[in-house]
């Protein structure tokens, strides 16, 4: 068999030299392959496989060059299918090899979400490069992350995954993240290509409830949704995937306006788009297709590169063409860009795993990262002087989170085992010898109902001078088609940490969850509340730093917390509606008999929890507490292409060095549309001693301040703007510019 018909990359890089052309040796490559690849061949490369058949009939389909990649391929036979790929298929064409390696691949970093409340792109870029390093020894070259879908609903499981509810900062991460997988260039052996998921407004889902659809506007899209997908793709990401919903009907896998329009004439994007698992299949379920040829021709007109497993592609794809209803210039299209990733990651000269190389699984470094991201994720949500504790006081260790080595990794740790994570418990017997405690779970696990043990508990409390009672949620109650339609903690932990404080011992709750849960009910219980979102391999090490006072908290909340699931949705950068609600409220308890229709006031508020959340955007306490004053702006009037300059002194007024997230705020204040309260401009980490002050500043270009408005065109609008340099998004130091 001629196993190279065309020719090899050298060849064509020579014959570049004496010609004098705007080509790149990229293009060239990929045309000279292109141009002797049969329309059986050119549809196998649209085709992705999940690797759930015979290995022999595996290799039968890639030797018949009709797969163009796989996912879910046990990491022990890569590099054979994929030598049956360069040696044994016609035009010997790397496969390229994916998994949804979501936040580490052995080493786990807290979920993304966890991540995001470090506000903290150095930690988001160390997980993903942590997580390529490992993934990329064992044959991975493409992950299906970041997902960057904007969420403002806790019950969609799959907030999780998300860098949570800001446009702004899930762009910040996003960005991150792809740095971190694909490092400074794909072509290095340990990049990992990145894929923007899921493309667009999943996150949106009806209800909170999973793959539901979403009716979201051109301009809320525009605004809202786009921006984290825009901001990965302009860093580079080499890969973008589409969503299950349907938006206002159209499912995103036959979407030709976002992937043509959106995406290739506004954004330039080069790589290649991949359907999400069964999305085109699943466009006969939405009633958009009549049957499996409907969908290939749907998806294939509308520009989506690559199939993942439904096989539509490869059963009508070679009829559709010879009919004229998809045209061959759509399925080039589509090879060249799936080729333009394989050229770039490397793959046609370096396809196999180097497993002579020492491996990096584990290793020290990426153990550190994973507990320096799981120290800054977590938030600090009350403390009444019970933290940090003293290495002198018996603690009671409570609660079914304590000791939970699976749950504690959180959703989508395909490769992460248990039997490495350091849970609580154990970063206790191993890094707190000295501390003595009594450990009685009371529930096996967070849904158990069993309360035999509570009795159990209560001596252990009894013995001990505080008591710290972790609950949450087992991994599995989030991510992926895990949604709730209640939200607070489940079973009985409630009532473990009402039986926890009947003894009358100070108590911390620190719950290890995979969204934000409704605990209002559970604040009066606890003394000190931590929040740790699921945080991965080394979250027992941190949390233990954190009680202690060894770390002090710095997270902030990336998502807003409700008191009640019926609150939801609430954001915090809404509109302020004709009617914005006032900052007081009758309780419902209080209100007369026989009140007038009028008498609470006509304004957008529920009478049984008011107006506000539990917790806003943004919001964390510290050991320490940081004062923000003297807030001063280089210009009150700036012109649209200028730039502002905000600076105020924060002083950390405690006596404990800390670290506090400064964040930075605008609203427009006249539209040609409503524009959101608040919108997120800016943050920063900075770390100041006991005692200590600094001037931090934010340059702010006036070209951020520009919005989808009324015409659709995006643009900064003329007017007044209110700024704040603020500590969480409902509270801040204010001032007020113009835009000319
Ligand atoms: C998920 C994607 C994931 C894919 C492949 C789908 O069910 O929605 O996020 O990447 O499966 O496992």
């Amino acid at each position: 068999m001629n196993k190279k018909l065309f020719i090899p990359l050298v060849a064509a890089t020579a014959l570049a030299a004496c010609q004098p052309t705007t080509e790149t040796a990229e293009d060239r490559f990929i045309d000279q392959l292109l141009s002797q690849m049969t329309l059986e061949e050119k549809i196998g490369q649209m085709n992705q496989l999940n690797f759930d058949q015979p290995l022999d009939t595996v290799k039968a389909q890639v030797r018949r060059g009709e797969i163009g990649s796989m996912l879910n391929i046990p990491v022990d036979i890569i590099n054979e299918v994929q030598r049956t790929a360069m040696e044994e298929s016609r035009l010997g064409i790397p496969l390229i090899i994916g998994r949804d390696v979501i936040h580490g691949y052995k080493t786990v970093f807290p979920i993304p979400l966890g991540q995001a409340a470090s506000f903290n792109p150095q930690v988001v870029e160390d997980g993903g490069r942590v997580a390529a390093i490992e993934a990329t020894s064992q044959g991975m070259r493409w992950t299906f992350a970041p997902m960057l879908d904007v969420s403002r609903d806790a019950r969609w499981g799959r907030i999780a995954e998300s860098l949570g509810e800001d446009p702004y900062l899930a762009a910040e991460l996003g960005a991150a993240m792809v740095r971190g997988f694909q490092g400074d260039s794909l072509n290095d052996p340990t990049s990992m290509a990145a894929c923007a998921k899921h493309f667009v407004g999943y996150g949106a889902s009806e209800g909170g409830r999973d793959y539901n659809s979403t009716q979201i506007p051109l301009r809320s899209l525009r605004n809202v949704y786009l921006p984290p997908f825009q901001r990965a793709i302009e860093t580079g990401a080499a890969t973008v995937m589409t969503s299950f919903n349907d938006n206002d009907g159209v499912p995103s896998s036959c979407n030709d306006f976002l992937l043509r329009t959106v995406l290739r004439d506004e954004w330039r994007f080069d790589g290649f788009v991949v359907s999400d698992w069964n999305s085109m299949g699943e466009m006969m379920a939405h009633g958009v297709a009549a049957d499996r040829k409907d969908v290939a021709r749907l998806s294939a007109n509308a520009g989506l590169d690559m199939e993942m497993v439904s096989y539509t592609y490869m059963d009508y794809l070679p009829e559709l063409v010879a009919e004229g209803a998809v045209p061959m210039e759509h399925i080039d299209q589509a090879v060249r860009n799936i080729l333009r990733i394989k050229y770039r990651l490397g793959l046609f000269d370096n396809p196999y795993i180097d497993t002579d190389k020492p491996s990096p699984l584990y290793a020290e470094e990426h153990l550190q990262k994973a507990r320096t991201a799981a120290t800054q994720s977590a938030i600090l949500l009350k403390n009444d002087g019970v933290l940090p504790l003293k290495t002198s006081q018996t603690v009671a260790i409570i609660g079914p989170m304590a000791d939970a080595p699976h749950d504690q990794l959180g959703t989508w740790s395909f490769d992460g085992e248990q039997s490495h994570t350091v849970t609580p418990l154990k970063a206790l017997q191993t890094e707190y010898k000295q501390v003595k405690y009594h450990y009685e779970p009371g529930l096996r696990y967070s849904r158990d109902t069993n309360t035999d043990r509570f009795q159990a508990v209560k001596r252990a409390v009894r013995q001990s001078d505080v008591a710290v009672v972790f609950v949450g949620e087992e991994a599995i109650l989030s991510g992926e088609a895990h949604s709730l339609s209640n939200i607070n903690l489940i079973g009985k932990q409630s009532d473990l940490l009402q039986a926890v404080k009947s003894v009358g011992k100070p108590v911390v709750m620190v719950v290890m969850a995979g969204r934000p849960l409704t605990i209002e009910r559970d604040l009066p219980y606890a003394d000190a509340v931590l929040y740790s979102f699921h945080p991965g391999t080394m979250g027992g090490p941190a949390i233990l730093d954190l009680l202690f006072g060894r770390e002090n908290p710095s997270g902030k909340l990336p998502v807003t917390f409700v008191r009640e699931v019926g609150q939801i949705p609430m954001y915090y950068n809404h509109h302020n509606t004709g009617r914005p609600a006032q900052d007081w409220f009758t309780p419902i308890d209080q209100i007369p008999l026989n009140a007038q229709q009028t008498s609470l006031g006509n304004t957008s508020f529920y009478l049984d929890s008011g107006r506000d959340p539990l917790f806003p955007f943004g919001y964390g306490l510290s050991y320490t507490r940081f004062e923000y004053a003297n807030l001063r702006l280089s210009d009150t009037v700036a012109s649209p292409t200028g730039v502002i300059t905000a600076t105020a002194t924060i002083k950390n007024v405690g006596t404990t060095d800390g670290t506090e997230v400064v964040q930075l705020y605008v609203r427009d204040l006249v539209g040609s549309i409503a524009r959101p309260v608040r919108e997120l401009k800016g943050f920063q980490r900075v770390h100041l001693k006991a005692g200590e002050s600094k001037a931090v500043t934010f340059t702010l270009p006036v070209q951020d301040l520009a919005f989808y408005g009324k015409d659709l065109v995006k643009k900064v609008e003329p007017g007044k703007f209110h700024l704040w340099i603020a500590p969480n998004s409902a509270e801040g130091l204010q001032s007020e510019f113009r835009v000319k």
